[in-house]
């Protein structure tokens, strides 16, 4: 894809928080993305406007409530699309990824048998192992699928020997939040099926970072993180409509029978779901006016699935680019570790979120010497703790988490690297 198609100039326009500057008049460079990222001017005003204009709770005659009703409506259209899932009917939102995969857990669970199993992978974030840990106290089986600590790639020729008639689901990332590796989930879901089991998809990590597309990869469930893709703290579960149907969600009485409505519990965050929207739209916009050039790569997509797609091409193309630059300029630091796929020619495999340790310093004293220059990491372990531990990196404070966004330039990846160096 040539360059020339993305402005970063013109991107950066859009996020307020990129124009900030801390005490001393120094911009903010934001490298923190895979925690959450910034989000869009016009996100802001959504949210704005939605509490200014829509407020209210839903379903009534009146106009701020059906504007309400409108709000929510818009949100399961944009996400949809987002996720090119087949209805909007089939987009719950919540909190959190966290909390929807807990709901979704529990609510599987009251389906299931003592000894009936889960295969869980030890490159997950903890949101998608400890909600399946904790059917263990109802005699559920946990099984968990390994990492090759060398290159961070999880254990596929295992999976067949954990697949059994007694596995109902496979819990898996769609990417590590810890190392960036993208797992091969339309395989996973294959062998799964194959065996009769469900597959639950944490997208949370790999969303920013690709296309997802519910279809294409066949999954049962999948779930998302709007705060991570320039939108505001909401949390989306996509699942199968006739799947969200069937499964006893754990509800009120007087709340809709069916999806999405069914496992949607209590009052939403209304302001925040205007604001989903907007991240989407903002996304579209991208696509539209950014990629212009990718247009013919997606048979079968129009209107705003369509806009989505190219963006996701545009931006993956342009991280990378970044991801590039970042990996060489670490090579030549003396004692520097890049943790997962570090091959140049397997970039595809994984997002572009460095795991890095130096020798003789530790992940937090790194953190804390570029927030002294404006510039935002994370070091330790982001919940990811079975993949730290894996690599044993535990008691050692972990690593130090570099995430690559669309919004950072090559001048933020040369002064980052410049501080490591020093
Ligand atoms: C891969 C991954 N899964 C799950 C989560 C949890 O998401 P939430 O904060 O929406 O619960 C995160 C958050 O960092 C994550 O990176």
């Amino acid at each position: 894809m040539p360059a020339s198609s993305y402005n970063p100039a013109l991107i950066r326009t859009h996020f307020p928080a990129l124009q900030e500057a801390d005490g001393r008049g120094q911009p903010l460079i934001f490298f923190d993305g895979p925690g959450g990222t910034q989000v869009t001017q016009s996100v802001i005003e959504a949210m704005s406007d939605y509490l200014s204009r829509r407020n209210a709770n839903t379903h009534a005659a009146f106009l701020t409530s059906r504007r309400t009703d409108e709000t929510l409506a818009a949100a399961h259209e944009a996400l949809a699309d987002f996720l090119n899932a087949p209805s909007p009917d089939e987009i719950v939102f919540g909190p959190n990824m966290t909390t929807l995969t807990f709901a979704l857990s529990r609510a599987l669970a009251r389906t299931w048998h003592a000894g009936d199993e889960v295969i869980v992978t030890r490159l997950d974030h903890d949101a998608n192992i400890a909600p399946w840990l904790a059917l263990q106290e109802q005699g559920i089986v946990i099984r968990w699928l390994d990492f090759d600590p060398g290159d961070c790639t999880l254990q596929m020729k295992q999976l067949p020997d954990l697949l059994n008639e007694r596995t109902r689901l496979v819990a898996v990332g769609g990417a590590s939040n810890a190392v960036g590796t993208i797992n091969p989930v339309a395989e996973i879901v294959r062998q799964a099926h194959a065996a009769g089991a469900l597959v639950f998809v944490d997208a949370v990590h790999l969303a920013p970072h690709a296309a997802i597309d519910v279809q294409a990869l066949d999954c049962d469930f999948l779930a998302c993180s709007v705060y991570k893709f320039y939108g505001p703290h909401v949390g989306v579960l996509w699942g199968r409509y006739e799947l969200l149907e069937q499964i006893p969600a754990y509800k009120v009485r007087p709340s809709d029978p069916h999806p999405p409505g069914k496992w949607m519990t209590g009052t939403q965050n209304h302001e925040g779901l205007a604001g989903a929207t907007a991240a989407i739209d903002y996304l579209a916009w991208l696509g539209t006016t950014q990629g212009a050039d990718m247009a013919a790569s997606f048979p079968g997509f129009s209107g705003r699935r369509l806009a989505l797609k190219r963006a996701m091409a545009v931006i993956v193309a342009y991280e990378q680019a970044l991801f590039a630059r970042l990996l060489s300029g670490l090579r030549e630091i003396p004692g520097a570790r890049v943790y997962g796929i570090s091959d140049p020619a397997r970039m595809v495999e994984r997002t572009p979120t460095a795991a890095v340790r130096i020798a003789g310093t530790s992940p937090d004293e790194l953190s804390q010497r570029l927030a002294a220059h404006g510039i935002a990491t994370y070091a330790g372990h982001f919940y990811a703790v079975s993949v730290i531990e894996r690599l044993g990196l535990s008691d050692k404070g972990g690593v130090l988490r570099i995430g690559i966004s669309h919004y950072n330039t090559a001048a933020e990846v040369d002064q980052l690297l410049a501080i490591l160096a020093d």
